[in-house]
């Protein structure tokens, strides 16, 4: 990365805006040029990447992101809604948003600073046909998400490398719904060297189950009660294995008959492997990792647990 000489002073936070009372930066220059004069200030960095819509389990990143850097720490949170990881039948267009509540619950948890960059700012060039570089992961992108949406992974790995270096965090926190997602970018970062730690933070639950998600506003009452489907999934697998081990085959045929029962229900793929090299498994026990991904209506939900 190259800056130049000077540029790292930790007044140099005035080349934010401050948008309903929280600090904001929307260029790459501006935030890199912060990060890296908060470095230079000795003050640690946890980032929370997001593409907005926020609810309590982008909060539980912010706060575990807060819990690694200290109170003289600095916690980002960015918001951007990464056009590269949606397939062109994707939910892009209608990604939910909705930057006024973002900021009120940034402001409540102590976020302090969002990153907001533009497309233009993400992707220099891009409109014009010249952006050209990628960041992709084999092998842990082969199975699951990356057989559904196919160039999803490399959208992701892309824009978070993107972000690691305007951020400059010491710490980023990934919820663990998206656990194939948190284990790339963590291969990632020691594949490229990033000079940081990734955390996987625990996925926060409605009362009734259903792990929180943007994407759960797409759901009409119907829907969102039949979506109930995905983690009654984990706690039938979780009572199975608990008698003892079980052909990852019967448990795949068990969640199949499970998600029939709900109507507007589809399952796109459960699939059970180790949690740290995603490996699939035959023999399913305690310890197990199950991944499930379920179309309710038109909205696709993933879900995941330890067994
Ligand atoms: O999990 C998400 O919200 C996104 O995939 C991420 C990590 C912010 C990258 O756009």
């Amino acid at each position: 990365m190259a800056l130049a000489a000077g540029f790292c002073d930790v007044s140099l936070d005035a080349t934010a805006v401050t948008v309903n009372g929280v600090k904001t930066f929307k260029t790459v220059a501006a935030m890199q040029r912060t990060a890296l004069g908060w470095r230079q200030a000795g003050l640690r960095i946890g980032f929370v990447p997001t593409m907005g819509f926020l609810h309590d389990g982008h909060m539980s990143l912010v706060r575990e992101a807060r819990r690694r850097v200290g109170a003289t720490g600095r916690v980002v949170l960015s918001i951007y809604v990464n056009p590269t990881q949606f397939a062109p039948t994707e939910d892009l267009a209608k990604y939910p948003r909705d930057l006024k509540r973002d900021y009120a619950l940034c402001r409540e948890e102590g976020v302090d600073a969002v990153f907001l960059p533009s497309d233009a700012a993400m992707y220099p060039g891009k409109a014009g046909g010249l952006y050209s570089t990628y960041v992709v992961e084999e092998r842990l992108t082969q199975g699951m998400e990356g057989v559904s949406r196919p160039t999803h992974f490399r959208g992701v790995t892309t824009v978070v490398a993107k972000l690691f270096n305007c951020v400059l965090p010491d710490v980023a926190v990934f919820g663990a719904k998206d656990w194939q997602q948190a284990a790339v970018i963590r291969r990632m970062s020691t594949d490229l060297n990033f000079p940081l730690k990734v955390i996987v933070a625990p996925t926060r639950r409605e009362p009734d189950g259903l792990a929180m998600s943007s994407r759960n506003t797409y759901l009409g009452p119907e829907e969102r009660s039949q979506a109930l489907v995905l983690s009654e999934s984990i706690a039938a697998c979780r009572r199975a294995v608990a008698k003892g081990p079980a052909p990852a085959a019967d448990l795949k045929k068990a969640v199949a008959r499970l998600v029939k029962t709900r109507p507007a229900a589809r399952l796109d793929y459960v699939e059970f492997f180790h949690p740290e090299t995603l490996e699939p498994t035959r023999e399913v026990r305690r310890g197990t990792q199950m991944a499930l991904a379920v179309f309710v209506g038109k909205t696709r939900l993933i879900d995941n647990g330890r067994l």
